[in-house]
């Protein structure tokens, strides 16, 4: 099927989400998050990634209220950070992203990481505030197979999402493989591998080959494996070239390339360790 840049992905809930977006962890609230959201929603992008932790729901908020475009045409993406998790506290969480964010209603409320003793709990508000129709779907970020068993075995619920590293050096096939089993869709963060992959000789030289950037190599290669990804810049000029990987296809044996550069090597902390 034909990807574009306004294309979606269905939920297993059957709520539409733009496969690929803009991330803004590091984006500073006021106007530099204001500046870099405006012109990734003219440059196309649908789907915006925020969390309390980042502190720019405010920013985020103004620059899709000021944009003109329809609410429903954009897709909005907030977290509930660990020192909220608990059923009550992630109930006020919500609240607060809510009004900071100032758009009438959030898409997606993920769960930001899985802290031991505490997600269950969370969880349970989540479905409570999906049932009461408060928000479109519900998510989690950073949950291992152990964790999304935990729920399921909890739960009647299942998330719709589950948000994790995942870039050239960590493929996460195993993860993938069980949540395509469980309909969960897998979001990759740090899809660029926060920028420290894009001189590898392999992705120039793929990139050579389609007259495409590694930064564009890398986003198609996600966008082919059905991955949903929010790549984050604070450069108008980076936002356009990272959205501009809908006019080629990589062929099998540059998927393949690009799947064996694989060193199971996370960028970030390991959410079996989360210690903060
Ligand atoms: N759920 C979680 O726990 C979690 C964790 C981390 C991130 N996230 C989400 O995922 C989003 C993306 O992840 P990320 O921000 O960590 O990393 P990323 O998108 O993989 O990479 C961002 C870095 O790459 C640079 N960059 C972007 N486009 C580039 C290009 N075309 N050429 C060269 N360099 C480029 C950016 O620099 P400039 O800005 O200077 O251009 C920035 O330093 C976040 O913003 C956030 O929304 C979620």
């Amino acid at each position: 099927m034909k990807k574009t840049l306004q294309g979606t992905t269905v939920l297993h809930n059957g709520v539409k989400m733009p496969y690929f977006g803009f991330g803004t962890y590091k984006v500073k609230e006021g106007e530099e998050v204001y500046n870099a959201v405006r012109t990734a929603l003219e440059t196309g992008y649908r789907l915006i990634d925020t969390a309390a932790l980042y502190e720019n729901e405010e920013g985020v908020g103004r620059a899709i209220r000021d944009s003109g475009i329809p609410r429903e045409e954009i897709f909005v993406t907030t977290k509930v950070w660990n020192s909220d998790q608990g059923y009550d506290s992630t109930l006020r969480a919500f609240e607060t992203s809510l009004k900071k964010l100032d758009i009438g209603y959030i898409d997606l409320y993920l769960i930001h990481w899985a802290i031991k003793g505490k997600y269950l709990d969370t969880w349970k508000a989540l479905v409570e505030l999906y049932k009461e129709g408060r928000v479109r779907a519900i998510g989690v970020s950073n949950f291992q197979i152990h964790h999304l068993q935990d729920i399921m075995d909890h739960f009647d619920e299942i998330p719709t999402v589950n948000q994790v590293e995942l870039h050239p050096y960590l493929t996460q096939e195993e993860l993938r493989e069980f949540c395509a089993k469980h309909n969960i869709k897998v979001e990759a963060w740090s899809p660029l591998g926060r920028g420290r992959l894009l001189d590898l000789p392999e992705l120039k030289r793929i990139a050579e080959k389609y007259g495409k950037t590694p930064a564009q190599v890398v986003l198609r290669w996600h966008v082919q494996n059905d991955i949903i990804v929010i790549p984050k810049s604070v450069h108008p000029e980076r936002i356009k070239e990272n959205a501009d990987i809908f006019d080629f296809e990589l062929s099998d044996e540059d998927m393949a390339a690009i799947n064996r550069l694989n060193r199971n090597e996370r960028f970030g902390k390991d959410p079996d360790h989360v210690d903060f």
